[in-house]
């Protein structure tokens, strides 16, 4: 896994300033203002910040943005990032500071004065941007050996302070991680077999990972997923990680879709940008994501994570638009189109789940319609739920992790345009509402009274720009969301 950056808080100490080595961010009020330490910086300088944050671009800069004055006179450091924040922040504009600096800092030691300001928020959105997936940059490496600094030292008025609140989000930072690596990775590396081994790894970590294999499958009737993965050399898995934090109060239950690689399969996608579809097992890797960060921060919560691994090929022994496939449920399903693979995989995923744990709550996530995209674009997912209780929490789970979700319609009007001629579904609904009817697809396998959230994360996976908190590649996104949801769900009561 791609190693977070390890943030050290130590108290501060002015004294030592004028030796820092390598760079030194610091943070002016938005009146521009600097607090005792910083000044003490300004004084070494001989005025330098005070200049900084008297000229026209500072007073430009949005909060949370910052400058760099290189070569400043007075310190060994070479350069000085300085850092608009107000004196008591707004924790996400805290976090988005640190994601600035993580952003603009060079491969040279980082040491961060936060003082007395929202240390904790800053070292997290410092470890957030400070990811690179540079496994495969093989040449580079050698030429230099360190891609980016591995540490960052945090100086605080009160270091075990800042450390204790630090500790759950560095699970969160490790969480965001290895979902980001789960996506970055290449089809080839990311088998389906491959994928559940690293699962499987998270026994370590106290999880209970149960890999189910092809037989097990067959056995449970899940034949819609198992016909999305037949034309592809790589077998078809269901991991089910479980947390148990909580005694036997009924579980969470986070479902992610898994398709290593969507081709479409016989409904063969263009070849411009397919190889962005090693991003279609996001799903799967925001739920075993969420999995690693709460079982690493030991949640008092019970959650069953499953994800449906498979990979969508054309082949001879591939599925065939036409085909009708029985679902775990029970109702059959025409597949019109064999790229409207997701929605088979997660029909019987949340049937399984349904069966076999009695959720409290039923989450799933997936790459799931490019439909999505044109709806929300890049800047929040949509979402669909059949509980305004469930919608709301998510919703404002994610407004507080500033992760933009927005919630969308369900409606029985929708069916329609699923009716098949020949089976008891089709998968497909047509052009118009794509991500709609794809929900009402998946809203077949809810049984009545179960709270459920469907959350279609399509445009927010692999955006094609990079984020306030992700560079371009794997945002991640989600992790921080359902984590916070269970922590505000299944945590905050007693
Ligand atoms: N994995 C795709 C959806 C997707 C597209 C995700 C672009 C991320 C970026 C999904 O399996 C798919 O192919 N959906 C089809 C559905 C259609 C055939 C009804 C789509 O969106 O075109
Ligand atoms: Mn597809
Ligand atoms: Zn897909």
């Amino acid at each position: 896994m791609t190693e977070p950056l390890a943030i050290k808080f130590s108290e501060i100490d002015t004294s030592a300033f004028p030796a820092i080595e390598g760079q030194i961010a610091a943070f002016a009020d938005t009146d521009g203002k600097m607090d005792l330490p910083t000044r003490r910086l300004d004084r070494l300088t001989r005025g330098a910040l005070s200049r900084a944050v008297g000229s026209d671009a500072f007073g430009k800069l949005k909060e949370a943005e910052g400058m760099i004055l290189s070569m400043p006179h007075g310190l060994k450091a070479e350069r000085l990032m300085l850092v608009k924040l107000a004196r008591r922040p707004d924790p996400l504009t805290a976090r988005r500071a640190g994601c600035w600096i993580a952003a603009k800092m060079a491969r040279k030691p980082l040491t961060v004065l936060s003082g007395a300001k929202a240390a904790v928020e800053i070292a997290f959105g410092l470890a957030l941007r400070a990811y690179e997936f540079d496994v495969y940059k093989v040449a580079k490496k050698s030429e230099d050996n360190a891609a980016m600094p591995r540490e960052a030292r945090i100086l605080v008025s009160n270091p075990e302070e800042a450390a204790a609140a630090s500790r759950d989000r560095a699970a969160l930072v490790e969480g965001v991680f290895f979902t980001r690596d789960l996506v970055n990775e290449p089809a080839n590396v990311l088998s389906t077999t491959d994928f559940a081994a690293r699962l499987g790894a998270m026994q370590e970590l106290g999880l209970d990972v149960e890999i189910l294999q092809e037989e097990e499958l067959e056995k449970l009737g899940m034949r819609a997923l198992l016909a999305v993965g037949r034309g592809s050399e790589n077998p078809s898995r269901v991991v089910v990680m479980h947390w148990h934090g909580d005694g036997d109060v009924p579980p969470v239950a986070l479902i992610g879709k898994g398709v290593v690689f969507d081709t479409g399969g016989i409904s063969i996608k263009p070849a411009s940008g397919m190889e962005e579809m090693t991003m279609d097992m996001g799903g799967a890797g925001v739920v075993a994501g969420t999995m690693r960060a709460l079982a690493l921060r030991r949640a008092r919560a019970n959650v069953i994570g499953i994800v449906g691994l498979v990979e969508n090929m054309p082949d001879g022994r591939a599925q065939r638009p036409g085909d009708i496939v029985t679902s775990m449920k029970g109702d059959t399903i025409e597949v019109i189109n064999t790229d409207a693979e997701g929605r088979l995989v997660l029909a019987d995923l949340l049937w399984y789940a349904q069966e076999h744990f009695a959720p409290s709550a039923m989450i799933d996530l997936a790459t799931l319609t490019g439909a999505m995209i044109i709806a929300l674009g890049h800047h929040k997912a949509g979402f669909f739920a059949n509980d305004d209780a469930l919608a709301e929490a998510l919703a404002r789970a994610a407004a507080g992790e500033g992760e933009g979700a927005w919630r969308m319609p369900l409606d029985k009007a929708y069916d329609r345009q699923l009716k098949s001629r020949l089976a008891d579904i089709k998968n497909v609904g047509g052009r118009p509402a794509g991500s709609i009817t794809a929900a009402q697809f998946l809203q077949r396998f809810v049984k009545d009274g179960t709270a459920w959230a469907h959350i279609d994360i399509a445009g927010v996976t692999l955006p094609p720009e990079a984020t306030d908190c992700a560079p371009k590649g794997a945002t991640g996104w989600g992790v921080l969301t359902l984590d916070r949801l269970i922590r505000e769900r299944c945590e905050s009561k007693g």
